[in-house]
């Protein structure tokens, strides 16, 4: 059988940066071909070399056993190759058809566009997707899970032969997920040859036939996903041996209340919602997605207007309105949709970090000290492991993952009371995640109080000094992490009452 794609040898380079060296991976048709590595590892380097994007500075490529350098993604969906990008590349002001049929729109006669045949072909996909949305639906209103799955419709449908899913899965929920699997099984049935980039390893063992794992750029091995054990893929990603620990936490059920909310509410999203968080306490909300965890967190900041309810610091009621006054009271709020709020791409990794407290690093005469910045980026460049030629590298230059690892470091040194994050380690490798998770027990160590929001349960049982637990926009439950296991979380995250409107997930 000849391979659907064979790279050998492959070289690239960015200013400062060795991204590939010496490449190999190879794609069969009908398989799930698994690409592991670290953030800034070089598997969207890789990927983009195969579908168009780059140009590769050395080694040669062969799909159907022909050469092939395909000079921009045009040609190389002529040859077959689609890809899903992990960076989502939608144009908001048009509607999920527009953008899904982009520059192939169905056209009537004297070139006038077809709009009914636009939007049956769209809902066709979305069909075969199990996606209920409207084709008229305009990109900007939706949620960044559901503007992936409009992603994908696009990808699919060019009827690749060769598919690339570039963390497909990072801002799903576990029914999207379950629906995408559906999908690829049926692609790998039709002998389509799929790359899957993750930082999810339980999907890996899932779906994958084949894992190829890179590090540092270099090629490490290529392995059967079904006989080789996860924590063998880990040690060949990482390069050592990594333990996952739970540390003991201090006891901080006495510790003065930092935040309190009483009976918040927001229409059926969220629904009187109380709780509150101690001094030097991290606490964890769970639930399954849209269940109205990050519209309390948006509530608190004040990017979204309260129906009622009461926010209290310190035991004083504040009156927030906007994230200004948020963060005037000490609030602090990482948002899942990092590249909207988080970052200012087109600055250094050292100006991004050190905006986040703009005021420690100004002299008197409002001149800000480079070498202080300085000193503050290189030490989160290295406790964080933020792959980057240097502190004065452009942000937009760094891969997906290191990115999100800068917006981490401006929230970690930034000095507030109480800090909310949301998905902290969504698209972080395994590697990075514990350094996070010991950065926020500091924070926590240091007086600070914590929420955070994730869906990853494991995660959740691991930093959390208790877990608050919300279905369909009600606190349905708080447990004690002594007390907390993946079942009885579960269970207060899926117990409904009925009462919930059938509304399709929440806008953010
Ligand atoms: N256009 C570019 N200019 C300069 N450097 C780049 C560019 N694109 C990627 N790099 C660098 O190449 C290396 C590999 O990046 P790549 O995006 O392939 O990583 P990745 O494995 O996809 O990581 P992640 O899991 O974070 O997405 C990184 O060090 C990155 O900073
Ligand atoms: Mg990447």
């Amino acid at each position: 059988m000849t391979n659907l794609v064979e790279m050998k040898g492959i070289e690239k380079r960015f200013p400062g940066v060795h991204a590939l060296k010496d490449v190999q991976f190879d794609l069969r048709p009908g398989e799930v071909h698994a690409l592991m590595g670290e953030n800034g590892a070089g598997k969207s380097t890789l990927m983009k070399i195969m579908s168009g994007i780059y140009a590769r500075d050395g080694g040669e490529m062969l799909v159907d056993g022909k050469p092939a350098a395909p000079d921009g993604p045009r040609a190389a969906q002529d040859l077959g190759i689609g890809i899903i990008h992990q960076e989502l590349s939608l144009m908001n002001d048009l509607t999920a058809a527009q953008n899904v049929l982009i520059g192939r729109e169905p056209r009537r006669r004297f070139g006038r566009l077809d709009e009914a045949a636009l939007n049956a072909q769209t809902a066709e996909i979305f069909a075969s997707l199990n996606l209920k949305m409207d084709p008229r639906t305009q990109v900007s209103t939706q949620t960044i899970a559901r503007q992936q799955l409009i992603e994908i419709a696009k990808a699919l449908s060019y009827s690749p032969r060769v598919l690339i899913m570039d963390e497909p899965t990072a801002a799903l929920n576990d029914t999207e997920i379950n629906e995408l699997f559906k999908v690829i099984d049926k692609l790998k049935n039709d002998g389509v040859g799929i790359v899957y980039i993750s930082h999810r390893m339980d999907e890996i063992k899932r779906i994958a036939d084949r894992v190829t794992i890179l590090r540092d750029g270099a090629y490490i091995d290529t392995v059967q996903a079904a006989d080789t054990p996860l924590s063998t893929i880990i040690q060949l990603m990482v390069g050592r041996e990594v333990t996952q620990d739970t540390p003991d936490i201090p006891d901080t059920s006495q510790s003065p209340v930092a935040l309190e909310v009483r009976n918040l509410s927001r229409g059926s999203e969220v629904r009187d919602v109380s709780f509150n968080v101690r001094k030097g306490e991290i606490l964890g909300f769970a639930g399954l997605m849209g269940a109205g965890r990050t519209e309390v967190a948006r509530i608190i900041f004040g990017a979204d207007p309260r129906d009622s309810g009461e926010i209290l610091v310190h035991e004083q009621p504040v009156n927030i309105r906007t994230p200004h006054t948020a963060v005037q009271a000490g609030i602090g709020y990482l948002s899942e949709d990092r590249k909207h709020f988080g970052l200012a791409v087109d600055m250094t990794v050292r100006a991004n970090i050190a905006m986040a407290d703009l005021g420690r690093f100004a002299g008197r005469s409002g001149v800000l000290n480079e070498t202080a910045m300085e000193r503050v980026a290189l030490e989160y460049i290295d406790r964080l492991g933020i792959r980057t030629p240097s502190d004065m590298q452009e942000v937009r230059f760094l891969s997906g993952g290191n990115q999100q690892k800068v917006v981490i470091a401006k929230w970690l040194l930034r000095d507030c009371d109480i800090l909310i994050f949301d998905e902290p380690t969504r698209g972080i490798d395994i590697g990075a995640k514990s350094e996070i998770y010991a950065l926020l027990e500091d924070l926590a160590a240091q007086g600070r109080a914590i929420i955070v929001i994730s869906s990853e349960l494991p995660e959740i049982l691991r930093l959390s000094h208790r877990i608050a637990v919300m279905c369909e926009g009600r606190l349905t439950g708080i447990v004690p992490r002594e007390e907390a296991t993946q079942e009885n979380i579960m269970k207060l995250a899926t117990q409904t009452d009925g009462l919930a409107e059938q509304t399709e997930e929440t806008t953010q």
